[in-house]
């Protein structure tokens, strides 16, 4: 594990954007794993102001998750949150970009078939992944067994208290939602964790303390090859 520590949110995205850049410049048809939330915000940003450097068009894309009940017709989607923020600003084919579909009535057919799509598209090469207050990544919350594969979560309060403010009407918020499982996490070739600094403790937590499905992101001090980059407290 490489832990780089930064000064301020923009050093990090700066960071992170030349690690995602040089996936993609050292393998023209890598299939990154992508998050959303506040934390990658700056690094997305960074990658569209550089978008002449880099070209995506062979690139693939999974995102972690999705909430249950919203598509790309609603602002509030991480579909939404995708096209607006990375994949109208770079040269990807939008055909190559994958995320769980969280308006299937199915829910479980819904969660294997992305299980499948990861599998097809032959793993991760570049994990990017934010951690949340509870310590979890994608929304693979505290639990009592690392859940391996694509599930549907019911929500926890820290993470509904955490995500709520970006809805136009918190209530609207989905309290379940479905999201990749450890496995391709930790079988992808590497991996990109961005903490800023109101994260600290639980990143501590989750590097150093015991690794337990209570704190999700401890499983990583089992991976071969992740970059954390935090912002100093
Ligand atoms: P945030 O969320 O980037 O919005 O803080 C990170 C996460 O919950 O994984």
């Amino acid at each position: 594990m490489r832990v780089l520590t930064v000064q301020n949110n923009e050093e990090m995205a700066q960071k992170a954007a030349d690690i995602l850049l040089a996936q993609v410049i050292l393998k023209p048809d890598c299939v990154l794993g992508l998050a959303t939330g506040s934390t990658p915000l700056g690094a997305y940003r960074s990658m569209a102001a550089r978008n002449k450097e880099v070209s995506f068009a062979q690139v693939k894309t999974v995102n972690l998750d999705e909430y249950c009940g919203l598509d790309a017709t609603s602002p509030d989607s991480y579909v939404s949150y995708m096209r607006e923020n990375l994949f109208s600003h770079i040269d990807i084919d939008i055909a190559n970009t994958y995320l769980p579909d969280g308006m299937q009535e199915d829910v479980s057919a819904a969660c294997n078939a992305y299980t499948a799509l990861i599998a097809r598209l032959g793993g991760i090469d570049l994990q990017l992944l934010g951690i949340g207050h509870n310590g979890h990544i994608g929304f693979n919350e505290p639990d009592t067994v690392f859940q391996m594969d694509t599930h549907c979560v019911t929500l926890s309060k820290s993470t509904l208290d955490a995500n709520a403010v970006h809805f136009a009407r918190p209530a609207d918020m989905p309290k379940k939602a479905i999201t990749m499982g450890m496995r391709p996490i930790m079988q992808a070739e590497r991996v990109l964790l961005l903490a800023g600094k109101e994260k600290q403790s639980i990143l501590q937590e989750a590097l150093y303390g015991p690794v337990t499905p209570q704190v999700p992101a401890s499983i990583l001090q089992l991976h071969k090859h992740v970059i954390v980059i935090y912002v100093a407290a």
